[in-house]
């Protein structure tokens, strides 16, 4: 028995390492192991889906968002509450990331051009996981450059944290001894939220844009 459990254990500890380790050698240019990690992780849970849209619909059960107090870009607090009965585009990153959110909020905001009229039911949504250096002001002018309608959210470190938990984003701070600012390494999904505020669907880095739409589209068409 004891040696039954000591098998499978080593195999769990074989997988996770073996994941990581592909993860680690798969890396994208300037992407960290955690973006990495998480983009074989979608790839897999994709995997075995059929192709009719981009986003990786939630499985049954699989509860992600929900509460959270935060502070938006004009200082105000909200909570889960203030966005009751909108769908939202919400992605975690941060306003000095050097490329992968830029990428990322660009293919969003191209979504909304996509979604024409459709897009009025959407709300484009930029959770800073670096509040050290996300204040208000910075994020007002970040989300600005991006969609003349999208929120940004930060908040203290706390609120920030339990946000990132809700929707399982993994973040961590890097500093390079070559570099004077420090990173944030972060994973980086696109989420569409229900009105309820239940994550609806995610989508994997470097998603086309109209293939985000359409899967935004057939949400609204279902709600
Ligand atoms: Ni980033």
């Amino acid at each position: 028995m004891l040696q039954a459990v000591r098998i499978v254990a080593l195999m769990l500890v074989v997988l996770f390492g073996g994941l990581w380790a592909a993860a680690w050698l798969g890396r994208g240019e300037g992407e960290g192991p955690g973006e990495s990690f998480g983009r074989l992780v979608a790839s897999l849970f994709g995997g075995g889906m059929p192709a009719p849209s981009a986003g990786v619909q939630m499985p049954q059960g699989m509860a992600l968002g929900g509460p959270f107090r935060l502070v938006d870009q004009s200082g105000k607090a909200v909570t889960e509450a203030d966005f009751a009965g909108k769908f939202l585009l919400v992605y975690f990153g941060y306003t000095y990331c050097p490329d992968v959110c830029p990428t990322e909020l660009g293919v969003m905001a191209h979504a909304m051009d996509a979604l024409g009229e459709d897009a009025a039911r959407v709300t484009p949504v930029f959770v800073s996981v670096d509040p050290e250096r996300d204040t208000p002001e910075a994020l007002a002018d970040y989300v600005s450059r991006f969609h003349p309608r999208m929120i940004g959210l930060t908040g203290t470190p706390e609120q920030v944290a339990a946000a990132a938990r809700a929707y399982r984003v993994y973040y961590a701070k890097v500093q390079r001894p070559e570099m004077t600012q420090y990173l944030m390494d972060h994973s980086s999904f696109t989420y569409l939220v229900g009105p309820d505020g239940r994550v609806r669907a995610l989508f994997r880095p470097e998603t086309a844009p109209e293939a985000m739409a359409a899967a935004v589209r057939g949400q609204l068409r279902g709600a």
